[in-house]
């Protein structure tokens, strides 16, 4: 039986990787989405009747309430909502302006937020389904300049890891993807920068620039990064991992950052516990 899948942003980067990878599985019904449908055109050679395009900005609820309405009426049902659609702003912490990095938050955090509850209610009477989420190394450890990206995905990662204690045991699964450098658009026109005019954080500009240099020269591969989820949530549904790292630098620096955490939190045990009134205070 086919499978229904549902992609935020699929006009550039993983998302158009992941649609076109999708556009070529036999049992797969493509829903693809973008804030501007012109840049879905690459689907139009594989469009067999099983692929949707639709028009979709994740800040809108009214178009992700009519997304997936469509959904359900051409396809019967949504298997796998992919929230992929996302953007950076890179800034120092001090100088970041609210605006900007609220909007971040309302894409990155919210839009995600709001697109899982609406395809909730159809995952919930399916009794399955899958929630895939762009999460990023970026939530897994902090780094300068990205302060506030990276609290979108941390965002992203606690949300994400209490549904999934409250979706235990109903059919319905959540992965968060963690990609390291990708090559799509993230570094270059969809990242806002702001240069540190401070002359005190020479680490946020020394971030910033090696971030633009990068961009399009990142070791991820996006179109690899699509089959891998794919491939996850098709074969490995039973035993799908809420963290999927991808990329090397991804998985190494994850690997040396919980190891570090777990030796500084063994050193504040004796620390820790005598908090609790049972226990001596220590200096
Ligand atoms: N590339 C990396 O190295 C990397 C690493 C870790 C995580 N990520 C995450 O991967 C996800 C995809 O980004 P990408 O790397 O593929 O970059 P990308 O090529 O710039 O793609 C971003 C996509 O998000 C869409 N988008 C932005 N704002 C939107 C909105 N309000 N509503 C709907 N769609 C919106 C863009 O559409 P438009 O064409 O309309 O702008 C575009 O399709 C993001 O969540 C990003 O944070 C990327």
């Amino acid at each position: 039986m086919s499978k229904t899948w549902l992609v935020t942003g699929t006009s550039t980067g993983f998302g158009r990787s992941l649609a076109r990878f999708l556009a070529n599985q036999k049992n797969v019904n493509l829903v693809a989405t973008a804030r501007n449908t012109d840049k879905l055109s690459y689907l139009d050679q594989y469009d067999h009747g099983q692929i949707l395009k639709a028009k979709l900005d994740v800040t809108n609820k009214d178009e992700i309430k009519q997304v997936v309405k469509a959904a359900v009426d051409k396809f019967g049902g949504i298997d796998v909502l992919d929230n992929n659609a996302g953007l950076g702003y890179i800034s120092s912490f001090e100088e970041a302006d609210d605006k900007d990095a609220k909007y971040m938050f309302d894409v990155n955090v919210w839009g995600l937020v709001h697109m899982t509850q609406a395809v909730l209610p159809v995952m919930r009477k399916q009794h399955s389904g899958t929630v895939v989420n762009m999460s990023s190394l970026a939530g897994i450890h902090g780094a300068p300049a990205l302060s506030f990206y990276n609290a979108t995905k941390y965002a992203v990662e606690g949300l994400m890891d209490s549904f999934n204690k409250e979706v235990q045991g109903t059919g319905i699964k959540v992965m968060l993807v963690e990609p390291s450098g990708f090559r799509t658009d993230w570094g270059g026109r969809s990242s806002k920068k702001k240069p540190s005019k401070v002359n005190f954080y020479s680490n946020v500009n020394e971030n910033m620039r090696g971030i633009e240099q990068t961009a399009g020269h990142e070791a991820g591969n996006p179109d690899t990064a699509a089959q891998i989820v794919y491939n996850q949530v098709t074969y490995h549904f039973a035993d799908l991992p809420l963290h999927l790292p991808i990329g090397k630098s991804c998985v190494e620096n994850a690997i040396k950052h919980y190891s570090d955490l777990a030796d500084h939190y063994k050193k504040m045990t004796y620390l820790a516990i005598s908090a609790d009134n049972q226990a001596p205070l220590k200096k």
